[in-house]
């Protein structure tokens, strides 16, 4: 866990911070106070605790690395929500973009200044290719990459699902743009682990965009509209809380 004093983000970087679900208690007795009132309701409000403390320790995180980037109390933040649901920075207004995903398992983080970002993780299931997913989602050129893929698209589905919602996350629509009219596909000339993006056929460029190593039974993708982005990914790690801590539930 880094200091927040310590925390620096040069123009041009990215920054992914990865927490796992076995850090969320530890992370949710330190973080849980710097959330705000509407936070703490919309973590009571989930079914099941187990959630609500996933969202806490999202959102305490958040605040930390932010307001450690920007140099404030993490506290201090406020956040409004977009109208297609993207939580954006009211104050401090600092050009810096974050996108937050999560699954079963663990939740990434993603940090850059002066851009549109996105990412998403999805946790690895298999015979995820049932008729009709991805209708309504996918371009009719990703459906044909998923159906060359085909019988074993498992991994070609998760690629383009995480690669489209990486990028519309970034565009701030998430799903509820037009998701047909994007494609993604592998950018060869850039080699593995990158892709490319277009709507309508028209290339979108100055962007990088990448799949992301979070681990085996993951995959991610992250766009970011900043040509030849550099990426570091950090694996968020707490120690155990001191006893007696109160964990908000
Ligand atoms: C954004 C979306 C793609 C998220 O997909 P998901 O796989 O279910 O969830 P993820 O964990 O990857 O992402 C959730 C995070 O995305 C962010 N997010 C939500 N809407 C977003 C948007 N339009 N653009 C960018 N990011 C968004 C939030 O930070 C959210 O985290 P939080 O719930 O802890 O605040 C999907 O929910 C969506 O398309 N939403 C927009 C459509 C919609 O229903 N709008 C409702 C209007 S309020």
């Amino acid at each position: 866990m880094p200091a927040p004093q310590r925390l620096a983000l040069p123009d041009g970087a990215v920054q992914v911070w990865l927490l796992a679900d076995a850090q969320v208690d530890s992370m949710c007795a330190r973080l849980a106070h710097t959330l705000a009132p509407d936070e703490r309701a919309r973590a009571g409000a989930y079914r099941h605790a187990r959630h609500g403390n996933g969202y806490i320790a999202r959102r305490g995180l958040l605040r930390w690395l932010l307001g450690g980037y920007l140099q404030c109390p993490p506290e201090a933040l406020r956040f409004a929500v977009s109208a297609f649901g993207q939580p954006v920075l009211q104050w401090p207004q600092a050009g810096l973009a974050f996108s937050v995903s999560h699954t079963d398992g663990i939740a990434l983080l993603a940090f850059a200044r002066d851009c549109r970002l996105g990412v998403d993780v999805e946790r690895r299931a298999g015979g995820l290719d049932a008729p009709g997913l991805g209708r309504g989602v996918f371009s009719a050129a990703e459906a044909q990459t998923l159906a060359r893929a085909r019988p074993d698209s498992t991994d070609a589905l998760l690629a383009l699902w995480t690669r489209k919602e990486a990028l519309l996350k970034a565009l701030g629509t998430g799903l509820s743009g037009d998701p047909t009219a994007y494609t993604t596909a592998d950018d060869e000339r850039r080699g593995t682990g990158h892709w490319r993006a277009s709507h309508h056929g028209i290339a979108i460029s100055g962007w990088t965009c990448l799949d992301l190593d979070a681990g085996a039974a993951f995959r991610a993708a992250l766009a970011v509209s900043l040509p030849d982005a550099s990426l570091t990914c950090q694996r968020c790690a707490l120690p155990d809380p001191p006893r007696n801590t109160l964990r908000y539930t």
